[in-house]
């Protein structure tokens, strides 16, 4: 795992193993108002990029963080398999979901270091975590869920154009929430996907206006 490349900054792989950090996510994230506007938006938006699968289908989400999209995916009929580098998220998620028995299933896991294995999930969803890396490493990142997955990978990330990098300037004077620290262009998110093993068939976004989030649908290249 390219460790060097994100140990001089703010470091997701170690962030979110202080259990402190793992209970308050989804409060710190989604309890005001806009974030819960925007939470049930991508819910919705997870919910139809996942729309296609028979019920049932074991759905590999990673990373799962609090379970907050594998819940989604659970209510939509499908099972899912929980990995995160935390356990102390996983624990969250656990916690969350135990009513839904061995519909899901949790494993402490580095994508970094999946490379090479058996394609075991139909389809993955990869979420809020390749925004956290520059994009050699949002690259590595990216062929560990694809090594995962058999067909489908789903992934957000926060989208870099001229009118978002405008909205990025008034939100600062405005001294708003620190956005996303490495978001991407069109260009860069076609070349993700190609060193990842993927090629793009849908995208969707939650109202570009006011929002970076993206939502890609991609396929295993054969
Ligand atoms: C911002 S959270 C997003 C969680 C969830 N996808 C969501 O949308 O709520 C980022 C997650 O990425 C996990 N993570 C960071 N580095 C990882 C790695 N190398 N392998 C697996 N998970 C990792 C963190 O532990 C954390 O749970």
């Amino acid at each position: 795992m390219p460790e060097t490349k994100v140990s001089r900054e703010w470091d997701a792989t170690r962030h979110y193993k202080n259990p402190d950090i793992a209970q308050e996510y989804d409060r710190v994230r989604f309890s005001s108002l806009p974030g819960r506007v925007f939470n049930n938006q991508e819910k919705s938006i997870i919910r139809e990029c996942f729309s296609s699968l028979p019920r049932d289908t074991v759905v590999l989400d990673l990373p799962c963080g609090t379970g907050r999209l594998a819940e989604t995916l659970l209510e939509s009929g499908l099972r899912v398999h929980g990995a995160d580098i935390s356990d102390e998220m996983l624990a969250v998620a656990r916690k969350r979901l135990a009513s839904h028995g061995d519909r899901f299933t949790t494993e402490v896991t580095d994508a970094f270091k999946r490379t090479g294995g058996e394609p075991l999930f139909e389809a993955t969803l990869c979420a809020r975590v390749l925004m956290h890396f520059p994009l050699e490493t949002q690259i590595e990142f990216l062929r560990g869920v694809a090594s995962m997955t058999r067909n489908f990978v789903v992934i957000n990330h926060s989208l870099n154009s001229p009118y978002q990098r405008f909205r990025r300037r008034i939100k600062k004077l405005l001294h708003h929430q620190r956005p996303a620290r490495h978001p991407i262009t069109n260009n860069e998110i076609k070349r993700l996907l190609s060193e990842a093993g993927l090629r793009e068939i849908g995208r969707r976004r939650i109202n570009s206006l006011i929002s970076e989030a993206v939502y890609i649908v991609a396929e295993k290249i054969r």
